[in-house]
């Protein structure tokens, strides 16, 4: 009988104090670095902040030529794009879940601002989706940018809505627990998750 080799697993170490300060960037695509540009610079009202051509990308070696460009909000965070001539469109999702879930969150101070950037967007011809109250935690609206990135600019209702860390790691549990058991039962995974998300419901009074 021939021994078999695995490959040695990574050690689980504990974190060490290292947790990252803020948002530097987020990047995405384009392929109309102008519409981008008029987007976040007129419309988002962040600041056109950097930029850097180059023919080859710094980190991988790949020599395709691209002009990169970063786009700043108040504190400092920035929006950042990539133009690279003659790129194909993306592939399409193969679910609209991941159009739906895949999305990033801009924050704004108040219920009030919410509903200025509401009608400001709707003023610029954008469909805005909202506003959402989402369990008492935030309230948000949904739009697209024009590469077709899904915003969302929110508003916290409940001050501690990024400090529930206990409930958060309960919660945790009973997801990963509940979809261990469906597993263990041959039981379908998504009928489990519905029923699980039923019985919890009732705590927000839905
Ligand atoms: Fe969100």
């Amino acid at each position: 009988m021939s021994e078999t080799l695995e490959a040695p697993k990574a050690a689980m170490h504990a974190n060490p104090g290292l947790t990252p300060t803020m948002l530097n960037h987020a990047a995405w695509v384009t392929h109309d670095v102008e519409a981008t540009h008029d987007f976040y610079t007129r419309i988002m009202g962040m600041d056109l902040a950097s930029t850097v051509i180059d023919d080859k990308v710094p980190s991988t070696g790949d020599d395709f030529p691209y002009f990169h460009i970063f786009f700043k909000m108040k504190d400092g965070s920035t929006f950042a794009f990539f133009e690279a001539p003659g790129l194909p469109a993306p592939s399409k999702s193969t679910h609209p879940a991941y159009d739906i879930f895949n999305h990033i969150a801009l924050e704004v101070s108040s219920r009030e601002d919410v509903m200025k950037w509401y009608d400001w967007l709707t003023l610029n011809g954008l469909d805005v989706v909202g506003p959402t109250d989402h369990k008492g935690m935030i309230l948000s609206i949904y739009f697209h940018d024009p590469n077709g990135v899904r915003l969302e600019i929110t508003t916290p209702l409940d001050e501690n809505w990024n400090n529930h860390t206990e409930s958060a790691q309960r919660d945790f549990a009973l997801w990963i627990g509940a979809k261990e058991k469906a597993k263990r039962e041959g039981r379908d995974i998504t009928q489990a998750m519905i029923e699980l998300a039923r019985e919890t419901r009732e705590r927000y009074g839905d």
